[in-house]
């Protein structure tokens, strides 16, 4: 079952695209490196064509301040309204507080991502009065649904064996006969 459930999050984890940059959070990130851009660092991720993807820059900033902290996307240097004219690639802007801090999260929205895309360099600019910082991510087509949709089946073959399993024990635990047993 965990083993499962622990694909099942891997999976999902990968697919949302929005997980912290690992190495920047092995460093304790003190006042003086805010606002900090936790996600994307400068990766590659994986996405089919046809599909839609969200890739979420995502800002540490001090509480209170990020009204001063402008965030947002460039594609190959070009603004995202000037990349696409329609609306296919949007950037949503969310505000967050919480007690360690405030997160500025600017979402690059694509409703189908299409082969121009894995040429382009996407970047997450965050402009403040203290620093300017930048972090790339790449698109790359995703090479092969295969192995994850067989990693998807196995993970859900197992967890239904295990849930017909419980039931099946429940149900004979409910049984008179098999509850005298028990007892
Ligand atoms: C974006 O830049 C890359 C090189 O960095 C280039 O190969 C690609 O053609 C450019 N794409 C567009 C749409 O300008
Ligand atoms: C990411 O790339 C930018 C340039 O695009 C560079 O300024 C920055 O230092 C890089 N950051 C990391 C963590 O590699």
């Amino acid at each position: 079952m965990t083993v499962s459930l622990a694909v099942i999050i891997f999976i999902c984890a990968s697919i949302s695209g929005s997980k912290v940059c690992a190495l920047s959070m092995q460093h304790s990130i003190t006042s003086e490196h805010i606002p900090q851009i936790l996600y994307p660092c400068n990766n590659t991720i994986e996405a089919l064509a046809g599909s839609k993807l969200e890739i979420t820059c995502k800002v540490l900033a001090e509480l209170h301040t990020t009204v001063e902290i402008l965030v947002y996307w460039l594609a190959n240097h070009s603004y995202i309204e000037d990349y696409s004219n329609s609306s296919r690639v949007t950037e949503i802007r969310i505000e967050r507080r919480e007690t360690e801090g405030s997160y500025i999260e600017v979402k690059l929205s694509f409703s189908e991502v299409r082969k121009k895309d894995f040429e382009i360099n996407f970047v997450c600019v965050v402009l403040s009065e203290e620093m300017d910082q930048e972090r790339f991510v790449f698109i790359k087509p995703a090479v092969s649904n295969v192995a994850s949709h067989i990693v998807v089946a196995v993970a859900v073959l197992v967890s239904v064996i295990l849930v017909s399993k419980y039931t099946y024990k429940f149900l004979k635990s409910k049984h008179p006969l098999s509850y005298e047993i028990l007892k």
